[in-house]
């Protein structure tokens, strides 16, 4: 048995997914013809409040499209030091949109709104201009951390200050949504554009989508063409993008649960450390801090148990998501119950 923790992008389509991939009614996209494309865009527009929105192959294209429709060539976009945009999409917004990040460290994915004021450029011709603020909502490499909307209200006031947009990078913002409580558009009215994922937690097998106003989605088409994005009859990936939507936000608490389960039983061992707060979504990430054996060591017990994770420096992650059921939670502590007893 494989109990693959790596990533909730190894869910697998539901067969109601494969069923309406099969029948979907198809056009060109790229033409704008595509029925089931056009009608997805429609109902994610409305879902998060916006004008428009656009579908994107990946949420690394949908990402790098927002920032390159906003924000013109020399400037600068503030961002967590942690976040995705600048960690895990190769440099995409220097190589395509000649922009410069500067980066903010966070606590627990969340930028001080005083540091972000004072990392605003003074209006002078000789200093690059700052262009846009990014926020990542929940943050993966914070640990799913969830920022709430009060607090994105907060940047959203300082961006209003400075006239500069905001952009949600919510590759898991349903997550985040299901964890506070609260419709996504509470966590969408606060940015300019918007990104998420149809290929994480909300189990679909491709695909994630951006939205904004009209103006924006139609410069966005354009870049996402110039990348290479333009999908022909894809109608076949938003017609299980819908049946994601239709049918996988109410199971997102179950998985949030399956890893407080896990939070539960490490918090037990003096050589796992993390802060039970931040154990909010989908996502645990904990260091081994322990005299004999590092991370690695224990990720390599696990995976020698079929137990796959993510291993980065002194941390491990760990991802829940649909196709990981109670059962295989329950069986894998089993299993880290005897490797800490044999080697640590
Ligand atoms: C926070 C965040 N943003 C963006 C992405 C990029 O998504 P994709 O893998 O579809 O390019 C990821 C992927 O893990 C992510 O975690």
């Amino acid at each position: 048995m494989r109990i693959d923790l790596r990533s909730d992008t190894l869910t697998q389509p539901s067969p109601d997914m494969r069923k309406a991939m099969l029948e979907a009614e198809l056009g060109d996209d790229v033409y704008g013809e595509d029925p089931t494309v056009n009608h997805l865009q429609e109902r994610v527009a409305r879902m998060l409040g916006k004008e428009a929105a656009l579908f994107m192959p990946s949420g690394s294209m949908g990402n790098c499209v927002c920032l390159l429709s906003q924000v013109a060539p020399g400037h600068e976009i503030i961002c967590e030091a942690k976040s995705h945009i600048i960690n895990y999409e190769l440099a995409s917004l220097a190589v395509f949109g000649g922009l410069l990040p500067r980066v903010i460290p966070g606590v627990n994915g969340r930028m001080d709104p005083d540091d972000i004021v004072r990392a605003v450029q003074p209006k002078t011709y000789y200093a690059s201009q700052t262009g846009l603020i990014a926020l990542e909502n929940t943050h993966n490499m914070a640990g799913g951390t969830v920022l709430e909307p009060e607090y994105m209200a907060q940047i959203r006031e300082i961006a209003h200050r400075y006239n500069l947009p905001v952009h949600l990078d919510g590759a898991r913002m349903f997550n985040a949504a299901a964890y506070l409580g609260v419709p996504v558009v509470e966590l969408a009215r606060y940015a300019d554009s918007v990104m998420f994922c149809f290929s994480k937690g909300l189990a679909a097998p491709v695909g994630s989508i951006v939205a904004g106003s009209a103006e924006f989605i139609t410069r966005a088409r354009v870049h996402r063409k110039r990348l290479g994005g333009g999908m022909r009859q894809v109608g076949m990936l938003a017609a299980a993008a819908m049946v994601a939507l239709d049918t996988v936000p109410p199971l997102l608490p179950a998985d949030h649960e399956k890893i407080q389960r896990y939070a539960g039983f490490l918090s037990a061992y003096d050589f796992i450390r993390f802060d039970p707060a931040t154990v909010q979504t989908n996502i645990l990430v904990f260091q081994v801090n322990h005299p004999q054996r590092t991370a690695a060591d224990l990720g390599g017990y696990l995976a020698e148990r079929g137990i796959l994770c993510h291993v980065f420096g002194d941390n491990i992650r760990f991802v829940t998501y649909r196709d990981i059921t109670f059962e295989m939670v329950e069986e894998s502590l089993e299993i880290i119950r005897d490797i800490f007893r044999h080697y640590f």
